[in-house]
């Protein structure tokens, strides 16, 4: 069998000819730098991710929780629970989530999104990552957890710190220790504020939640606010970089964009299809399987690879192509599928959508000051690092 390395390819075009060869070979790969098995047709990566007796999350939640760490409560969020648990916490989470829970955010989502448009168009020359693209979910996130704005820029560390538990050095261990013990205390305070004094915010809406008379322990909940910073705020900044980009990149998109607001819903399910700001998930064989043909061993690692997915020529046509509005234009992985399939996403398109809209309405050109993209140098995470423009008022 053929093995990969995910993390050779330096540019998109050869990392989609990478994903194109394994698509090709005849069952599952083996790639770097796991060793791990990856499925990258979209058929087995709908196994993968949906069938949970065979590919299990709970097994990978170990490595949230490695020993120099100690306790994590992002490990044992819903995230790395199989059935039946897992049905059990979303349940109890997913109203929060419903249209009820959405329509309340809308208004909020544009006034945010208004406001830092209104300010990085003023500007002019601007880097717009940590101005536009961070702070809109930013503040959505904490605004949904109900939390003091003051806290707000604690949490680019935070998660930051999170996502580098897998691959820390020895010198890393004490922030990363730090990082967790801050969420741990303040997020531990609004639940604690929440069940004394419950409100109008998700946080009070969850200690609230009661489905066939279980509630979330305070424990639960840690884990389920973890999971949201961490879920929430990353991947939704890729998807409004991303969109940026292409919307400089194509002018017929950026006029399109301003001349039809509908078109930017569209616009959006291509860049998640085209560019998905998270690029695989995990899952570890619960048992001895096989899938396309290939044996897998128990206990290994299997990453379902969603960008390979994406661009499946067997369920997209002209997969290489960015077409909105495309055939089967939302059927990609992107949100992954089945039990675990995002619980914010129709927030995340909605976050792109209002910060679009916001952005294009101001102004009549957007430019890239460098036509080189640095993305963030990570093969798990695709977005760009720092995104520094030119936006001319309209
Ligand atoms: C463009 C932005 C986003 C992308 C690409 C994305 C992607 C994903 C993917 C692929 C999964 C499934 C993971 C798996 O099967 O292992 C997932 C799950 C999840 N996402 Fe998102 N996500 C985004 C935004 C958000 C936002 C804004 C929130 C909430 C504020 C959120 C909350 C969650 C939660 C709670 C889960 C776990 C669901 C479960 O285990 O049942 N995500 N997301």
């Amino acid at each position: 069998m053929q093995t990969y390395d995910l993390s050779a390819p330096t540019t998109r075009s050869e990392l989609n000819a990478l994903y194109a060869k394994m698509r090709n070979e005849p069952g599952l790969c083996r790639v770097e730098p796991f060793g791990a098995y990856a499925a990258s047709r979209y058929e087995d990566i709908l196994v993968v991710q949906k069938d949970a007796q065979r590919f299990s999350a709970e097994a990978i939640a170990a490595a949230a929780e490695p020993s120099w760490l100690g306790h994590n409560p992002l490990a044992h969020s819903m995230l790395s629970r199989d059935p039946p648990r897992h049905t059990q916490l979303r349940a109890l989470v997913s109203r929060a989530f419903g249209p009820a829970g959405l329509a309340r955010l809308e208004s909020v989502v544009r006034r945010e999104a208004e406001a830092l448009a209104e300010s990085v168009v003023r500007q002019r020359e601007v880097e717009l990552v940590d101005t536009f693209c961070f702070l809109l979910p930013r503040n959505i996130i904490g605004h949904l957890l109900g939390l003091d704005p003051s806290t707000f820029p604690e949490f680019k560390r935070w998660v930051s710190s999170i996502n580098l538990i897998a691959s820390a050095t020895p010198e890393q261990y004490e922030g990363i220790r730090s990082a967790v013990r801050e969420m741990k205390h303040d997020m531990g305070a609004v639940i604690a504020e929440r069940r004394r004094k419950p409100g109008e915010d998700m946080v009070s809406d969850l200690v609230r939640a009661e489905v066939e008379g279980s509630r979330l322990s305070d424990d639960e909940l840690m884990s389920f606010l973890f999971l949201l910073i961490t879920a929430g705020m990353e991947s939704t900044t890729h998807l409004i970089g991303n969109s940026v980009i292409h919307l400089a990149r194509l002018p017929e998109q950026f006029e399109q964009a301003r001349a039809d607001k509908a078109h930017i819903p569209r616009f959006i399910e291509e860049v998640l299809r085209y560019e998905p700001p998270i690029q695989l998930n995990f899952r570890m064989a619960a048992s001895d399987v096989e899938l396309s043909g290939t044996k897998v061993p128990a206990g290994s690692l299997v990453l379902a690879l969603i960008a390979a997915g994406n661009l499946d020529e067997r369920v997209f046509e002209q997969p290489e192509q960015f077409l909105p509005g495309r055939e089967k234009g939302t059927q990609h992985l992107t949100f992954g599928q089945g039990m675990h399939f995002c619980l914010g996403a129709q927030l995340a398109r909605m976050e792109a959508r209002f910060a679009l809209e916001a952005l294009v309405s101001r102004i009549r050109e957007l430019k890239l000051r460098s036509p080189e993209i640095e993305w963030i140098p990570n093969y798990g995470l695709h977005g760009p690092r720092v995104l520094p423009v030119e936006l001319i008022p309209a």
